[in-house]
């Protein structure tokens, strides 16, 4: 069976790309995905906050006695983009998994301010990133700032990475716009090669015992990805990028819903943290085991056939079909 895809441009195997997580952290692990099957893989993020804290560290070092000799004038230190700044042990994991791996290795930046921080995005490329996923996680709690004027930071960011690589660009955003599709294309038209659908934002939780407010980090679960359905059906094919799923892909089951919804590639990271890298390889079976059964030559075959585009009833991935849900369901009380 061909399970061939195209993402960001690059040409892929197989549809599944293990998402940033611990297990994209170390070398070992990566072998372990790339022999279970996975298409490519999409590192840890490397954070605005790790930049810009070692990016402060660094100047109070250069600062530090500068002005007490002549000779230290102009700081005892070479200029920061000489210095192993912490970002540097990332470009290193970067350098060591380009060594290691044959399939692609995707870079990720993750922030949601269009700072300085976002220059090391050539620094990435320049290290060997075969593409780029921004991740522009940010909560927008400035009861100040209206809607639009968040969108233009996103896109702001956008444009200013895409100004500094030349390689691929994903951007990873979560759902909630208020015009999601409008949005989607606006990011395309600021340097976005491809979408990645949709950031999972962790909840706080309240800790009612010690009164404290944790992070308290869940895994995802299958019912996750239905969201990620719904926009990856309505976006496939009215919007000029490619198109990756993530949060809620655990079975091959999901990996062939989102494919029919549209989707270029599925993401997982929780269900390889449940299952073990080899999880790739069970869920690679059941999607060529399905395509099989229903006499498809290929994965392309069958992509997007179920989007809003194609789909035999379009409605049902909006109002419709909520309203039909609510009517339709039945309790046993
Ligand atoms: C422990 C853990 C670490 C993660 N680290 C990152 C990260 O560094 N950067 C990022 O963009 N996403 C990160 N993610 C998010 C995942 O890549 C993924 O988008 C999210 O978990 C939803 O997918 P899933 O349902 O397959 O888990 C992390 C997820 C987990 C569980």
């Amino acid at each position: 069976m061909n399970l061939a895809t195209k993402y960001l441009g690059l040409d892929l195997a197989n549809p599944i790309v293990p998402s940033s997580s611990p297990l994209t952290r170390n070398v070992e692990s990566l072998l372990a995905l790339e022999a279970a099957g996975a298409a490519a893989v999409v590192m840890p993020s490397l954070f605005e906050e790790q930049i810009e804290h070692e990016a402060m560290a660094v100047h109070a070092a250069l600062d530090y006695g500068s002005e007490i000799s002549a000779e230290s004038i102009g700081g005892y230190f070479p200029e920061m983009d000489d210095y192993n700044t912490g970002a540097g042990d990332y470009l290193d994991h970067l350098r060591a998994a380009k060594e290691a791996l044959s399939i692609p290795v995707i870079a990720s930046l993750n922030g949601d301010s269009a700072g300085g921080w976002t220059l090391y995005a050539r620094i990435i490329e320049d290290a060997g990133a075969d593409a780029l996923e921004l991740n522009i996680y940010l909560i927008a709690a400035d009861t100040e700032r209206p809607g639009p004027q968040v969108a233009d930071e996103y896109l702001r960011l956008v444009e200013r990475v895409r100004a500094a690589v030349t390689i691929p660009l994903a951007v990873k955003v979560g759902p909630y716009f208020t015009s999601m599709a409008h949005m989607a294309g606006r990011l395309i038209e600021s340097g976005a090669d491809g979408l990645v659908l949709f950031n999972r934002f962790y909840q706080p939780d309240i800790d009612l015992e010690t009164l404290t407010v944790g992070p308290n980090l869940v895994l995802s679960t299958s019912e996750e990805m239905r969201l990620v359905l719904r926009w990856m059906a309505i976006l496939h094919d009215r919007v000029d990028a490619s198109l990756a799923a993530t949060t809620g892909v655990h079975t091959s089951e999901d990996v062939l819903k989102l494919i029919l919804a549209g989707a270029d590639v599925t993401m997982m990271a929780s269900a390889l943290l449940k299952h073990g890298t080899g999880h790739v390889s069970t869920v690679l079976e059941g999607v060529e085991q399905w395509l099989e059964r229903g006499n498809y030559e290929s994965l392309d075959q069958a992509r997007g056939s179920l989007s809003q585009r194609s789909s035999p009833d379009p409605s049902a991935f909006e109002r419709s079909n909520y309203m039909h849900a609510l009517t339709e369901y039945s309790s046993k009380y």
